[in-house]
Parts: structure tokens; C-alpha cells; sequence
């Protein structure tokens, strides 16, 4: 069954249509895309070419791995409605935000009445701070004090969308405002960086999420899908809040096994906005983390059992890592069927990559798991990323991720699969 798998796969040829490398950022940023700075998030055109293939309006799209919301976005604007679930509360948070249209009049008279209020801001104004360690280890003191300041006239903001809205942008801003390592995925200080001033950049940062809006706004009510809903829950891709075989369409990305650590990646936000004390409980919860691993797994897989025994004879963490992966995977696809209807399909946006110099073929680990669930394959289309959008680079020999600028390294994801299957 494997076998077969891989070599349906390995004969796939790349489908130049889908690589959208046409597309320039403010076509895959329109509307509210652009909002927010998301790791590995979709080209928007990647979903509404799939949800115009296989759907009609008044549809039921979900995306159980929704990140920052691309998925339901498109969903929207095409009159289908849609559901997205994150187990990151920053992924809800921003998502939330993008997905609202929110009258311009109405959030330019807000923001109006926010600028007067953060242009009184002066080294007298009396400023309550945040006294957590990780804040401390992350920001300088007067950095600290105007985002503290910011944070202090956003909370009073009545209105629940408004403040989403001021708050999707305040997160947004916190990484040029801190001494985190300019454009890194993982969590480095630098201490020779010139922070952004806060006040002005969340000012501008504003600014760029009005247009956004106002262009979410007119297209919305120009189609009359300003009432179609779309909502975004924050739960895990285990347990998906809709009734058993209830929907049309499922567009995801899943997370990759150990590549991005999301938990630790928002835990500015994260810190700020009081989602968590306790950064190492919060990474426990994201699928792909290498915070744990679990015995007693299912892997349902002939090649994803492979894959662990190729692994343990190299070592044994990574391997528990990447059947805990697989197996967690597994558990997700057993709620896709669920609600999927029949003859719903779902299409799985995935690349393969390796570590420790053994390949991890997910997308035909999703497939043999996915058949082995009674799903059939209706399509497969293999694409390029253009470099633009690699997330990074992975070292041949150890696997791990590095600079896209160093030589000798090989590209981790320079394709990936659409896998669409049906139930
Ligand atoms: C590749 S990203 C999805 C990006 C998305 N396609 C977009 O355009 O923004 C994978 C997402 O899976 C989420 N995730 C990880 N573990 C999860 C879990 N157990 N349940 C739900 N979501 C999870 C991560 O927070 C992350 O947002």
C-alpha cells in the first residue's frame, strides 16, 4: 500500500498554475491579508481556486488548522460559510479581527479618538506596566512603557470589535518594538537592535488595517455577503464545534513536525494579552511540537511505521516525535471525516521534508492514513513555492532549520502537495 502511495506521488509532475508566483504581495495581501505577519500562512488565491472548484455559494467550508484565518477570509468573500478552529489564541485573536468587516466610518471615528489619546503621551503621563520576567526579557523600559500606555487606552474600548481590531494591530507591532531578532522563527535576542517606536508604529500599523478594512467593507457589501457568517473558535482540530457530516469543503495546512514552535513564536502576544503565564503549558498544546510525545500510538500507516523505525536506529526523541506527530494527525483526520458530508472533500495543503537525513513524507503518510479511513483520492497537485513565501531552510545534515541565505543548505519545502480526497 506504501509503496503504491509513494510512487503515485513521486510521478506527480508540478502544476506551474498553482504556484501563483505571478502574484504580487498586494494581491496576496488585499483586503484584510495583509494584516498580520503569519508563519507559513496561505496565498489566499490557493483557496479560492480550490473553493471554486468545489463548492457553491452557501457552502459549508471549515479549516480545522485555520492560523490567521485565509481560509475563512476567502470563504467570505465568496458567499460560503465558514468555520475555523486554532488551538493559538494569537491565531484567533488576528483571524477574528480580519474576518469582521467593521463600518469605515464607524472605526475611522475610533481611531480618530485613539490618536488624540496616545499623542498625549510624555515621559510624566502616569503608566502602568506589566511586571512579568518574560516582558522584561524581551523589551527595554521605555518601549515597555508606551506599549504599556497603548495597552492601556485599547482595553477601554467599548466596543468588543473595535477593540479586536486595535489589538490584532498591537500584536502585530510587538516584535519591531522589542529586541527579538529581526525576521528570525525562533526566539533570539539582539541586543544591538534599535526597537520601533511604539506610538508611531502602531499608529501606522493602523493605518495600512483601515484600507484593509474599508476594502473588506465595500466588497462585502457590494456582493450583500456582509451577513454571511464566519466564525473562528479557539479548540483543538480534535474537537471541531459542527455537526457530523454537516461540511461541503475542508481547506487546511497542518502544522509540520517540529519546524515551527508557534507557542513560542507568539508569545509576545501570548505575554501581553495574558493568554498565558506559562509559556511551557501553552506549547504543549499545538500538534508538531517537540514538547511531547506519547506512548500507545496510532500511527495507521504502513510507511509512517517506516518512517520511526528508519528514525530510532539515528534517535530515538526525534522518532517518538514524529510518530507522536503522525498519530496525532491520524486523530485529526478521524474528526475531518466526521463532519465532512458525503462526497464532502477536503484538501490538505502539505510538503514533505527531512531531519536527521531521514525523509518525513507527510503528504504520503496523509494519504495512506486518509485512505486507510475509507477517504478516496480525487485529485493531487503537486506546486512550487516561490521563494518568497519559503518559510526557511533546513541543514542537510542535522535537520535543522537555518539563515535561506547560507550556502550548502537545501531547501526544506521548494514543492508541496494539494491533497484533495473525498468521503
Ligand atoms: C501551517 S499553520 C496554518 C496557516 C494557515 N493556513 C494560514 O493561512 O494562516 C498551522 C496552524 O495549526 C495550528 N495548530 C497547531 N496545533 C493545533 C491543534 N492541536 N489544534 C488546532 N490548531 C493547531 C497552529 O497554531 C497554526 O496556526
Amino acid at each position: 500500500m506504501s509503496q503504491s502511495v509513494i510512487s503515485i506521488l513521486n510521478k506527480i509532475k508540478i502544476d506551474k498554475s498553482w504556484s501563483f508566483s505571478d502574484k504580487t504581495r498586494k494581491e496576496t495581501s488585499y483586503i484584510t491579508h495583509g494584516y498580520h505577519r503569519y508563519p507559513a500562512k496561505f496565498i489566499p488565491q490557493i483557496v479560492s481556486r480550490l473553493a471554486e472548484k468545489y463548492t457553491k455559494k452557501g457552502d459549508f467550508i471549515v479549516d480545522p488548522f485555520g492560523g490567521c484565518g485565509t481560509t475563512i477570509i476567502e470563504s467570505k468573500i465568496m458567499g460560503r460559510y465558514s468555520i475555523a478552529v486554532d488551538i493559538n489564541p494569537v491565531a484567533v485573536l488576528i483571524t477574528k479581527a480580519k474576518i469582521t468587516p467593521i463600518n469605515p466610518i464607524k472605526i475611522e471615528k475610533e481611531f480618530e479618538i485613539l490618536k488624540k489619546k496616545l499623542e498625549k503621551y510624555n515621559k510624566d503621563i502616569k503608566v502602568k506596566v506589566p511586571t512579568h520576567e518574560r516582558i522584561d526579557y524581551w523589551f527595554k523600559a521605555e518601549e515597555k512603557r508606551r506599549l504599556a500606555f497603548i495597552f492601556s487606552k485599547i482595553i477601554k474600548v467599548k466596543d468588543q470589535d473595535v477593540q479586536d481590531f486595535f489589538f490584532c494591530g498591537f500584536s502585530n507591532i510587538l516584535k519591531n518594538c522589542s529586541i527579538w531578532l529581526q525576521k528570525s522563527n525562533k526566539p533570539t535576542r539582539d541586543f544591538g537592535k534599535e526597537p520601533s517606536e511604539p506610538i508611531k508604529t502602531f499608529l501606522r500599523q493602523t493605518k495600512m488595517m483601515l484600507r484593509g478594512n474599508a476594502e473588506l467593507f465595500e466588497l462585502l457589501s457590494k456582493k450583500g455577503y456582509l451577513k454571511i457568517s464566519s466564525k473562528v473558535v479557539c479548540t483543538d482540530a480534535r474537537t471541531i464545534p459542527v455537526k457530523n457530516g454537516s461540511v461541503d469543503l475542508i481547506v487546511t495546512s497542518p502544522p509540520y513536525v517540529t519546524s515551527y514552535e508557534y507557542a513560542d513564536l507568539h508569545q509576545l502576544t501570548a505575554l501581553w494579552l495574558e493568554h498565558t503565564k506559562d509559556l511551557s503549558d501553552f506549547r504543549k498544546r499545538f500538534i508538531g511540537t517537540s514538547y511531547h510525545s506519547k506512548k500507545d500510538l496510532v500511527l495507521n500507516s504502513k510507511l509512517a511505521e517506516k518512517i520511526r523505525s528508519d528514525l530510532l536506529i539515528k534517535h530515538k526523541k526525534t522518532a517518538e516525535e514524529v510518530s507522536t506527530y503522525f498519530s496525532e494527525m491520524n486523530q485529526v483526520f478521524v474528526e475531518m471525516k466526521r463532519v465532512l458530508k458525503k462526497g464532502g472533500k477536503t484538501c490538505i495543503v502539505v510538503g514533505n521534508t527531512s531531519l536527521i537525513g531521514v525523509d518525513i513524507l507527510n503528504a504520503e503518510v496523509f494519504v495512506e492514513q486518509l485512505q486507510n479511513l475509507g477517504l478516496k483520492v480525487v485529485d493531487i497537485i503537486k506546486r512550487e513555492i516561490p521563494s518568497k513565501n519559503l518559510p526557511s531552510v533546513r541543514d542537510e545534515k542535522t535537520g535543522k532549520f537555518a539563515r535561506i541565505t547560507d550556502k550548502n543548505k537545501v531547501f526544506a519545502y521548494p514543492t508541496e502537495y494539494i491533497l484533495v480526497m473525498e468521503k
